[in-house]
């Protein structure tokens, strides 16, 4: 069998740690990419397509050359704000392009695949932390997006035999350990990374957005997981899907939450710079604690984060980030 894994979206943050993960453990990783939020440079030389999933030309001409033993999807809009004022880019993009991809799989007798879900599909939680029962009622284009594909994925299972792992991310955050990889989104709109920009000299302040949630210290809890967890517990569900496994949905988080002033506290104490804070409004869409169940993906894929505390996760992102450190 081949052992060639398709990384759709494999410029990207998460995707370019899978690329990097896979080869380390023997995988020959293959990227597509459109580059539109990507980084060629990311890929760390592996065989780059760069294209547009959305087109069936680009994909069957893509699927005929790889010919992969699964692909890994990373390649999704990710701003639930910006899902909010231009809908159409998010369903365009995270569920027709999809859609495209999938029957390009069908038509080349590709049936193994692994989707990067997302908590944002459970919507306002009802309970924490957040088992895969959880209801699902996402509040915005992005989380309807990504549940919209979770649901395509049990009908194609049901009809064609393609077996899915759905992949739910609660805060994806950190860097690759060996420091050659980092996360680099323009424009950057996650917390660890803003935060780390402030700390380097970069940007001149982080604003809290809302210090006023029914939380212990007033501000939004988050389960932030290592980007390279997120990547070993890629890695255990391909080779259960390999070796002839059935689709299945985990949530994938550490279990524990840290606010958002703890996150301002962490990057402190390792960085050993000041960080100039600013309290700001509320954003609108924030729930006031996400945080996972991910017992089933411990217990059904053996999944063990080891990178799982705060000071590790923010440490890893931090030494890339202080290679701009101003003078
Ligand atoms: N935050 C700030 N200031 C900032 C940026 C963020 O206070 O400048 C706060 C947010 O309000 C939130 C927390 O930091 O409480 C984390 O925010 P992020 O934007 O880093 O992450 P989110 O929890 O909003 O979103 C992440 C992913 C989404 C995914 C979601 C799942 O980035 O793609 O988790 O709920 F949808």
């Amino acid at each position: 069998m081949s052992d060639t894994i398709l990384v759709v979206g494999g410029a990207g943050y998460i995707g370019s740690h899978m690329v990097k993960y896979l080869r380390r453990h023997g995988f020959a990783a293959v990227v597509a990419d459109d580059l539109s939020s990507g980084h060629r440079e990311a890929v760390l030389g592996a065989p780059l397509h760069v294209g547009d999933i959305g087109d069936a030309g680009f994909v069957d001409a893509l699927l005929g050359e790889v010919k992969p033993a699964a692909v890994m999807h990373f390649a999704s809009f990710i701003q639930v704000g910006e899902s909010v004022t231009d809908p159409a880019k998010y369903y365009r993009n995270n569920v027709t392009a999809t859609q495209t991809l999938l029957d390009g799989m069908r038509a080349h007798g590709v049936n193994k695949f692994i989707f990067s879900s997302t908590a944002a599909i459970f919507g306002d939680p009802q309970y924490v932390p957040i088992d895969e029962a959880h209801p699902k009622a996402p509040i915005n284009p992005y989380g309807r997006s990504k549940w919209f594909v979770e649901q395509m994925l049990e009908d194609y299972d049901r009809a064609y035999g393609l077996k899915a792992v759905c992949l739910r991310y609660f805060n994806a955050a950190g860097a690759d350990p060996e420091g050659e990889l980092g996360e680099s989104h323009e424009p950057e709109t996650h917390l660890i990374p803003l935060i780390l920009q402030v700390a380097s000299g970069r940007r001149p302040h982080i604003t809290v957005f809302g210090e006023d949630y029914a939380t212990a210290d007033g501000t939004c809890i988050r389960d932030y997981i290592h980007v390279e967890d997120l990547a070993e517990a890629h890695l255990l569900a391909l080779r259960q899907l390999l070796a002839g496994a059935g689709s299945a949905r985990y949530n994938l988080g550490n279990g524990s939450g840290y606010s958002v002033r703890e996150v301002i506290e962490t990057v402190r104490k390792i960085s050993g710079q000041p960080v100039t804070v600013v309290m700001g409004e509320r954003r609108a869409g924030d729930p006031p604690a996400l945080v996972a169940d991910a017992r089933a993906a411990r217990e059904a894929l053996g999944w063990q984060p080891r990178y799982a505390d705060l000071d590790t996760i923010v440490g890893h992102a931090w030494a890339v980030e202080k290679r701009h450190l101003q003078p």
